[in-house]
């Protein structure tokens, strides 16, 4: 079984268009809410649970020794030293209201690294993808960040959890970010807003408390369109469980500022 990073790229491009297709036809059909998980507002659909299951069965019988992480299934360990690191549908509750900022991602790390990635959106099948030392593309072209401006023309991309304390927190820090920067967008999936950063449609990201499905592969398209990635120490507790993971994206060339402006406004320990 191949570990290049090239054609786990390009397994991680198809199984996100058919994921992206079966979700597109399922929308067509109608869909309600399935159920909710950690709070009222945190909500799952059939068409979640359904695409997962289609990704899982495909790389079942393509690469049966490797392992799967996902966010609507349960740890499938592997013996090939690659896992595979899925969100069905990225931006649920965009889907559900067919707005448009909805994808499927799908990630593969070697040994613990994520060494590909594909971004796909559901309405449009417009495809981000990239491979570890290869470049980001968008539907096939190379895509780079765009140059950062100063801190008060840049546009900044966040997101919000489902938990009323993590919310809390989330728009403490976003109010004090709001006055520094040109403007905030929350467009409902961390996966394309990386994307978006990756590709020049803004100018950072910062959200506190996304996993691993949300950020694996948007992380690697934008780290290879030019940009830097990282989880970063946040400030904030979770009932007695520090968050770590706060998730930062932006060009390289604008990351020190920003970083001390999400630290000013914070997000940072
Ligand atoms: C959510 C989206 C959202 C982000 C949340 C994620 P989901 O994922 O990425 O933009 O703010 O933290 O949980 O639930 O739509 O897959
Ligand atoms: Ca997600
Ligand atoms: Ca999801
Ligand atoms: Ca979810």
């Amino acid at each position: 079984m191949t570990h290049d990073p090239r054609e786990l790229r390009d397994l991680a491009r198809s199984l996100a268009h058919e994921g992206a297709g079966l979700a597109r036809e399922m929308r067509r059909g109608g869909i309600e809410v399935a159920d909710t998980k950690t709070s009222a507002v945190d909500v799952v659909t059939e068409a979640d649970r359904a695409v997962e299951e289609l990704l899982r069965s495909r790389i079942a019988a393509q690469r049966p020794e490797d392992a799967v992480l996902g966010e609507e299934g349960d740890d499938r360990a592997g013996t090939s030293g690659v896992r595979w690191v899925v969100d069905p549908i990225d931006g649920t509750v965009n889907y559900l209201y067919g707005l448009p900022d909805c994808a499927v991602s799908v990630a593969a790390e070697v040994d613990g690294q994520v060494v590909a990635g594909a971004v796909v959106t559901i309405p449009t099948g417009v495809e981000y993808a990239a491979a570890l030392g290869h470049g980001a593309t968008r539907d096939g072209r190379p895509i780079s960040v765009r140059p950062s401006p100063p801190l008060a023309e840049r546009l900044v991309l966040t997101g919000f959890g489902y938990q009323r304390e993590v919310r809390e927190h989330q728009a403490g820090c976003v109010a004090a970010l709001l006055p520094e920067v040109r403007d905030i967008r929350r467009m409902g999936s961390c996966a394309l807003d990386l994307c978006h950063v990756a590709d020049g449609s803004g100018d950072g990201y910062v959200e506190a408390g996304p996993q691993p499905w949300d950020w694996s592969a948007g992380g690697l398209v934008l780290c290879e369109a030019g940009g830097r990635f990282e989880l970063l120490d946040g400030t904030f507790t979770l009932g007695s469980h520090p968050v770590r993971n706060v998730v930062v994206g932006a060009p390289a060339d604008g990351w020190d500022d920003f970083v001390a402006a999400l630290a000013t406004a914070g997000f940072l320990a």
